[in-house]
């Protein structure tokens, strides 16, 4: 089972998409974590995508894509993949699906975690993220606990620098105006799942467990 997370900055998919991950054993792929991973380790795609981030800008579809494929690689020993922050435009949605034809598989799911846009404000100024591997809190509704550290691995938890005021709106404008429609994509493909992202972690979690019949 391969299953897209389609929602706005801060409406949960990092955090569901482990949640998931764990129950279906997936393999969780974030185009936002393989971003933060290269310009940490300063390979050549990092370095050229290291602008585009800090503005909050998409990253171009070259060079994003490219990241994913090769991501994809491995796939056909998985039992499935779960997608968070990719696709998100048209032109990337086309490039997966006619990649994932070819491998013979598909996506059974497209779920899109609806939450209105103060509320994503909110979250994405409480949010901190851990060193090592991602792991995704909140000062105000998923703290840590032990203050500044990560209760899985340890690591010290950070704020994200695309995670100020301005670079906010700036991101969450681009997802209002181009990757939302991308419901419609999978909506036309019958593919779609909305969920309200505005009740608790545990509750959405089970909502989308309901909506995939796995409740
Ligand atoms: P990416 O890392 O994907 O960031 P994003 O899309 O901005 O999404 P976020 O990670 O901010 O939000 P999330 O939905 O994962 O929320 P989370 O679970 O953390 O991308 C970063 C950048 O990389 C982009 O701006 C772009 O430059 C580039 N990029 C990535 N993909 C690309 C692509 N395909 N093409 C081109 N460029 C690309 O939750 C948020 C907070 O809320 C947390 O603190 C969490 O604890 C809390 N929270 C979560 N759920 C709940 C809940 N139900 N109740 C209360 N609190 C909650
Ligand atoms: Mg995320």
């Amino acid at each position: 089972m391969n299953l897209i997370l389609l929602g706005a900055q801060g409406s949960g998919k990092g955090t569901q998409s482990a949640l998931l991950a764990q129950r279906f054993g997936l393999d969780p792929c974030a185009s936002g974590d393989l971003l933060r991973e290269a310009m940490a380790k300063g390979t050549p795609a990092g370095q050229q995508a290291r602008p585009y981030y800090e503005r909050g800008d998409l990253v171009p579809d070259e060079l994003m894509v490219g990241m994913i494929l090769e991501r994809l690689r491995g796939l056909s020993d998985a039992r499935g993949i779960i997608l968070d922050g990719f696709p998100r435009n048209h032109a990337q949605a086309d490039v997966l699906d006619a990649r994932l034809a070819e491998m013979g598989q598909s996506i059974a799911r497209a779920i899109y975690l609806e939450v209105p846009r103060a509320l994503l404000l909110e979250r994405l100024s409480g949010r901190y993220i851990c060193r090592a591997h991602g792991h995704v809190y909140n000062i105000e509704t998923n703290p840590p606990k032990t203050p500044g550290i990560c209760d899985i691995d340890s690591s010290e938890l950070y704020q994200r620098s695309d995670d100020t005021g301005e670079k906010i709106q700036h991101r969450l404008d681009i997802f209002f105006s181009e990757t939302l429609q991308l419901t419609d994509y999978y909506a036309r493909q019958g593919k779609l799942v909305t969920v309200d992202g505005t009740q608790s972690i545990a509750d959405v979690n089970h909502a989308i467990l309901a909506k995939l019949g796995a409740a």
